[in-house]
């Protein structure tokens, strides 16, 4: 089973998606701000921007949909979520005191609790609460200009967790494969899905709006994530013993 999941299924812990209302900050657009460029022009913009999204992902609580994942993860053979989500709430959410192991989860965009060096090789994970910053911090090893661990728009995919997608996707097609809360813009998410599938397999998405997944889906459910997917649940196992 691979799960994809986007923006949308963190939209009923009250982080806003990208593309959809809420998504600009300060008027600006985030396509924008997740570059290289606008961190290059402007790092402590992009850097506050950060810090009020980690602020307001600390307060966050992970919601029914990630919830209903977790128990879909440990009742499952074999199982890969990939997020796009910089976000924690995967990785915070439980299920009978169950989580999703790290194994079994890759954020292929990254981690925004990580900040690294634009420089050199130094990571550091940001577990304290955080003020408005003045400065855009230094790498304590090299002093060169820290950013956060995440990919911006333009940069290529941390290599080790597409081997990671690639590698589960080498032993064959899935039995069912999710697509959720993502306009799926990127062509990789697409193929994955694709792959995911193959010629037989069942593809459902979750997503109140139509997406570039929407055409290959086997079932679609136009709802949010958080009523849909405890739902799905529901339907599983009578599926899983067939
Ligand atoms: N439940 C399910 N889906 C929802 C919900 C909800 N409650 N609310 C919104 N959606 C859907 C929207 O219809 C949209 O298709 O979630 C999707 C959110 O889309 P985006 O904001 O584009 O987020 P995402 O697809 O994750 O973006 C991909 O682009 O900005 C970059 O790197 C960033 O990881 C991000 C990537």
């Amino acid at each position: 089973m691979l799960v994809i999941t986007g923006a949308g299924i963190s939209a009923e812990s009250g982080i806003p998606t990208f593309r959809g209302p809420g998504g600009h900050w300060r008027n600006l657009d985030p396509a924008k701000l997740a570059t290289e460029n606008a961190f290059r022009a402007d790092p402590k913009l992009v850097w506050d921007w950060y810090r009020e999204r980690r602020q307001m992902i600390r307060a966050a609580q992970p919601n029914a949909a990630h919830v209903a994942l977790v128990r879909i993860a440990v009742q499952s053979r074999d199982f890969l979520l990939v997020t796009q989500n910089v976000d924690d709430l995967h990785r915070r959410a439980e299920w009978v005191g169950q989580r999703i192991p790290a194994g079994k989860m890759v954020q292929i965009h990254g981690d925004i609790f990580v900040t690294r060096c634009s420089h050199c090789d130094f990571r550091r994970r940001e577990n304290e609460p955080e003020g408005p910053a003045t400065l855009v911090p230094p790498c304590p090893s090299c002093g060169g200009p820290l950013r956060p661990g995440v990919v911006w728009f333009g940069e290529t995919l941390p290599p080790r967790e597409v081997q990671r997608v690639e590698d589960f996707l080498s032993h064959g097609a899935c039995d069912l494969t999710l697509v959720i809360g993502t306009t799926a813009l990127f062509g990789y998410i697409v193929q994955w899905a694709l792959d995911a599938k193959g010629r037989l397999g069942r593809l459902i998405e979750i997503n109140p709006e139509e997406s570039p997944v929407s055409a290959f889906a086997t079932e679609t459910v136009r709802e949010p994530a958080a009523v849909a997917l405890p739902k799905l649940v529901a339907r599983l196992p009578r599926w899983f013993t067939m």
